[in-house]
């Protein structure tokens, strides 16, 4: 029998067909997407930018089924996920996405090194202390391992979220500006993370306003309005710079 799981392992890791996505607001509709086809290939880095509102958290919500397009499909590992109920949904993320997300990141009741332990928890798998502690100590945090997110930073918060996703190492790790409540060094390491994620076979999405967050992609996908309009390949964080202030004109 195939489960979700051996379906995830061939073609692209997450793909999106003319996904749409309008919502309905005080002011009238708002097509915050407007027809999106682009596919992320398994084992690479892709940087999402774009002005404010252009679209990039709306993309990345719906890449992880968190939400629902108004039309056009999502696959992830080759699993409609419009054909998935919640249940099944549910099961899929578990299995193989991971979140860096500004909001509800992490667990309020857990410490931080319970936090990291729960996605492989929640999939039965035994908890190697030595483990965990090595994934929060590529973040710099193993000294606050015992604490709630409460008594963290925000910048901290994050980067428990980071170590979460190197503990569990999701299929596909999707991250909304994970290096915006950072510093330059201790983003700089986060990247550096994120890279050599994708160097072993992840794929990492990642949502920035930085140029020089974005170079450590693999390729930058330009959205604005809604609409891709833009793709770079190994670029540097010059050329990354010059074109969103060319798409901000
Ligand atoms: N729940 C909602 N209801 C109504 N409009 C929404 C909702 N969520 C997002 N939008 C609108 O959809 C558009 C895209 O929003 P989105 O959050 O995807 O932008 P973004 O590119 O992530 O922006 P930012 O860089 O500011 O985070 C914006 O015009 C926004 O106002
Ligand atoms: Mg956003």
């Amino acid at each position: 029998m195939t489960t979700l799981h051996d379906q995830t392992t061939t073609g692209p890791a997450v793909a999106l067909a003319g996904v749409t996505r309008s919502y309905r607001s005080s002011s009238g509709d708002v097509r915050a997407l407007r027809g999106v086809t682009h596919a992320f290939p398994t084992g690479t880095f892709t940087a999402i930018m774009g002005p404010s509102g252009s679209g990039k958290s709306t993309l990345l919500q719906l890449a992880a089924g968190l939400d629902s397009p108004s039309s056009g499909h999502v696959r992830v590992g080759g699993v409609a996920l419009t054909g998935l109920d919640q249940t099944a949904l549910t099961e899929l993320r578990r299995a193989t996405m991971g979140f860096v997300f500004q909001s509800y990141n992490l667990l309020d009741a857990l410490t931080a090194y319970d936090n990291v332990a729960l996605p492989a928890r929640l999939a039965g798998a035994r908890i190697e202390r030595a483990k965990v502690l090595d994934a929060l100590d590529r973040v710099g945090l193993r000294d606050l391992a015992g604490r709630r997110p409460a008594e963290l930073s925000g910048g901290q918060q994050q980067r428990v979220a980071v170590a979460r996703a190197l503990h569990s190492r999701p299929r596909v790790l999707f991250a909304d500006e994970p290096t915006g409540a950072l510093d330059r060094a201790t983003g700089r390491t986060v990247l550096d993370l994120l890279r050599d994620a994708a160097a072993s076979g992840q794929t990492v999405v990642m949502v920035t306003h930085d140029p020089l967050a974005a170079s450590y992609a693999d390729e930058v996908l330009f959205l604005a309005d809604g609409l891709v309009v833009g793709r770079l390949y190994e670029a540097d964080a010059g050329v990354i710079a010059a074109t969103m202030s060319e798409l901000e004109r």
